[in-house]
């Protein structure tokens, strides 16, 4: 499950992507009750009643209200497992930002959500293994993902993420300068929504061949009544000018943090685009112009979190099927697998400990499917 700031994804090994729904929960104020998760909730963004409210959870990459992030995992894992609960494994992908202690609430989350057992997954690592990025060979590969809330770049090698940097700049970020942008000149009042609609109709990062229109509607804020208006590509190129330059100077830095040789790689093989972000015309290009290395588009940047979580299912399976066998050649073996599941589930870097793999099932009262430890 990839559980993002904009969109959430659950792909179910054999059946494929089965939830591609928005991060979204809509609540009544007076009684906090969930109205709906998801598109459903979506639709009530800036429609709804006064009493309820459309929030995004983990909207700059960080949990805002914990409660309603449990609630929204909670909704997918169950939409995903389609009633055939419990589902065996959930490999998770949750933006870098979150703190140790809200991960490890989200994995309890998910266990109490019927799964028996869950694997956090780094989210570039997961982006480059969705992007078919050769992640356990001893080279450097980078990935740069753009979400709603947030841009992760990371140099990934052997299985780790060698230098990586997070920062809360995302499509998000671009919808808001845009809003800002028809605000400052033109007194029109935007919603997010429309902002949104702007950036994917004539948004843009780098020069276009042919110069594009689009139309917002919003509220005038001298008369109150509403106005719609024209806009051009290349004003909202400026307007989104200032999101896109902290994106490409965070590639940069990433860049400069990384050792030589890593660094070498990546000049050779260049730059891989991943999340919704790089859909945004000309980034690759603007990236390209101000890094002087190749960039590529992944094939699927909306799904490729989901679907490199879902290629390291296999790899915990080969793990599993791994025997504890003796001597320096099956040891050897064994390293190379626990490496690759490492890769896939990098919460410690110490290859002894025990946390990673995978996490006991919390007990549940009365419930004996799942009888209390011993302790
Ligand atoms: N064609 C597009 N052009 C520009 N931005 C896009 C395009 N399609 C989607 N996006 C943006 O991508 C973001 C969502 O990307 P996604 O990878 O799903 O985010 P996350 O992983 O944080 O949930 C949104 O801000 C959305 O506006
Ligand atoms: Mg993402």
């Amino acid at each position: 499950m990839d559980l993002g700031t904009a969109n959430s994804l659950v792909f179910v090994r054999g059946e494929g992507i089965v939830v591609f729904e928005p991060s979204v929960v809509a609540v009544d104020d007076r009684t906090g009750e969930v109205q709906a998760v998801g598109a459903d909730a979506s639709r009530m963004i800036g429609r709804t009643p006064a009493s309820i409210r459309a929030i995004r959870p983990l909207r700059h990459g960080v949990i805002a209200d914990f409660e309603m992030t449990e609630q929204m995992l909670r909704y997918f894992i169950r939409k995903g497992g389609g009633g055939r609960l419990p589902l065996a494994q959930v490999v998770l992908c949750v933006p870098s930002g979150i703190t140790k202690v809200e991960r490890e609430a989200v994995q309890e989350a998910t266990l109490a959500a019927g799964a028996r057992a869950v694997y956090l997954v780094e989210e570039p690592m997961a982006a480059a293994i969705g992007a078919g990025l050769p992640v356990a060979e001893p080279r450097g590969s980078m990935i740069v993902d753009i979400g709603g809330g947030t841009t992760e770049v990371a140099v990934i090698s052997l299985g780790g993420i060698v230098s990586s940097q997070s920062i809360k700049v995302g499509g998000y970020e671009m919808d808001e300068a845009v809003a800002k942008h028809v605000q400052g000149h033109y007194g029109l009042l935007i919603g997010e929504e429309t902002a949104e609609q702007a950036k994917l109709d004539a948004g843009s990062a780098w020069e276009l061949a042919e110069e594009l229109e689009c139309q917002v509607g919003g509220r005038d804020l001298q008369s109150g009544m509403l106005r719609r208006l024209e806009l051009g590509s290349e004003e909202l190129r400026n307007a989104l000018d200032a999101p896109v330059q902290r994106i490409v100077t965070a590639v940069k830095d990433t860049l400069e943090g990384t050792p030589p040789e890593l660094a070498a790689d990546i000049s050779d093989r260049g730059i891989v685009l991943a999340g919704g972000g790089t859909l945004l015309r000309g980034i690759d290009q603007r990236i390209r112009s101000e890094t002087g290395l190749e960039v590529a588009r992944a094939e699927s940047p909306l799904t490729c979190v989901v679907l490199g979580a879902g290629e390291s299912l296999n790899e915990l399976e080969t793990l599993k099927r791994a025997r504890p066998g003796r001597g320096r050649k099956a040891r050897g073996r064994r390293f190379h697998q626990l490496r690759s599941v490492y890769a896939v589930a990098p919460i410690s870097t110490d290859m002894d400990a025990p946390c990673v793999l995978p996490r006991e099932r919390a007990s549940h009262p009365g419930d004996e499917r799942f009888p209390a430890k011993p302790s």
